[in-house]
């Protein structure tokens, strides 16, 4: 029997709806399979805890969670009860970066069932790597003078282990897949770290000659996810390029409440953590209607992350059934609750 460890921190508002329910359709995964199992502790970290004690999670809180095969997270955020930078710099942002979460995947597929925004959506599948420790997202920079002498300078670290290791993953991704990988850049009118960018990735390229490659500027790669996103297979993009593109790849879906994400810890010395792309959707909290299907997709993320590929892939395709066959919540424009969708899940993983 294969037990997998996993410290679960369903956080606040909806995470505490959407982490117990796919935690029960895992439970049924395992059943199914029979050879493995997932052992859940509970971490209470999130706002209340904060009000509680004064600070997101103990001294001690990363030493805990370092010994878990994976972290599966909701969502973190109140800010009627804790500020916004506080809370996420206070844990996620935390765990991300002390556990050198380096690599963030972000998917995006066309789901029969859901009503995209695109007028005529084609079977899109793709996938975005993107780098989560360095690029625009960096501290370095400053401001000086006041008024209208001010002055603010962001300066971008791009280092080439940082991009090689973002790229090395997405070819390797793209290997299973479609095998074709996408660069985001912009040396067209950035004019040191891209064209760097550009290098790294067309030596890291040759390495792959199975794997197809280009680059596309990130001005026209926005525009293709709305025109042309069925023609794209792994997309790999610095910090900020892709976060940007991994919200339109969430809006093509239809809604946030369907996208999964991972933070990937790549050498092996910290658990990698998985939560999906929303929030703690304040706006609906304790109706019992939130989307349980971004949590459940999350969970999917973690099975492959454990070599349960065949699981994950079943598992994904059952969440596409049960759309189609209707249930859905009201932010795709059903009226089914969270527990129908999930039971309903659950209830069709049984027969796999
Ligand atoms: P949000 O993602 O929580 O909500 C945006 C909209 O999407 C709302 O209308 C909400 O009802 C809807 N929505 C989100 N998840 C849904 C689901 N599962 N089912 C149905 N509808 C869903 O983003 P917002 O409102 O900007 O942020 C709310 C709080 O969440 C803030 O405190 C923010 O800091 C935090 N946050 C945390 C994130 C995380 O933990 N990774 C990510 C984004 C925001
Ligand atoms: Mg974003």
């Amino acid at each position: 029997m294969k037990v997998f460890n996993i410290a679960s921190i369903p956080g606040d508002g909806v995470g505490k709806e959407v982490v117990p329910a796919a935690q029960r359709v895992l439970k049924a995964v395992s059943d199914v399979h029979g050879g493995l199992s997932f052992r859940f502790t509970e971490f209470p970290y999130s706002c209340e805890y904060y009000l509680e004690h004064g600070e997101m999670m103990p001294d001690d809180g990363l030493e805990q969670l370092k010994e878990f095969d994976s972290i599966f997270l909701g969502a973190v955020g109140n800010s009627k009860l804790v500020p916004d930078h506080i809370s996420l710099w206070g844990l996620l942002i935390k765990i991300r970066r002390e556990f050198e979460q380096v690599i963030n995947i972000r998917p995006a597929k066309y789901l029969q069932g859901i009503k995209s925004p695109l007028a005529n959506p084609k079977d899109f599948d793709l996938l975005v790597v993107r780098e989560n420790s360095e690029g625009e997202y960096s501290s370095i920079g400053g401001r000086i003078f006041r008024d209208e002498d001010e002055i603010a300078i962001q300066n971008a670290v791009f280092s080439r282990k940082g991009a090689e290791r973002a790229m090395r993953f997405a070819f390797e991704l793209a290997a299973k897949r479609k095998k074709h990988v996408t660069s985001a850049t912009k040396s067209n009118g950035i004019v040191y770290s891209m064209p760097f960018w550009d290098e790294v990735f067309e030596n890291t390229a040759k390495d792959y000659p199975d794997i197809t490659a280009d680059s596309q500027h990130i001005d026209a790669l926005s525009a293709f996810f709305v025109t042309r996103p069925e023609k794209l297979d792994v997309i790999v993009a610095s910090n900020l390029f892709g976060d940007i593109l991994t919200d339109i790849g969430a809006a093509i879906m239809g809604s946030i409440g369907v996208a999964p994400a991972a933070n990937i810890n790549v050498n092996g010395k910290y658990p990698s953590m998985f939560e999906p792309v929303h929030g703690s959707a304040p706006d609906i909290i304790g109706k019992g209607i939130a989307n349980p299907i971004g949590q459940i997709w999350t969970a999917k993320m973690m099975l492959d992350h454990f070599g349960e590929e065949e699981l994950g892939a079943r598992l994904l395709d059952v969440i596409e059934d049960v759309l189609k066959s209707g249930y859905l919540t009201p932010d795709i424009g059903g009226s089914s609750t969270t527990d129908d969708v999930t039971e309903e899940i659950i209830k069709r993983v049984r027969t796999i």
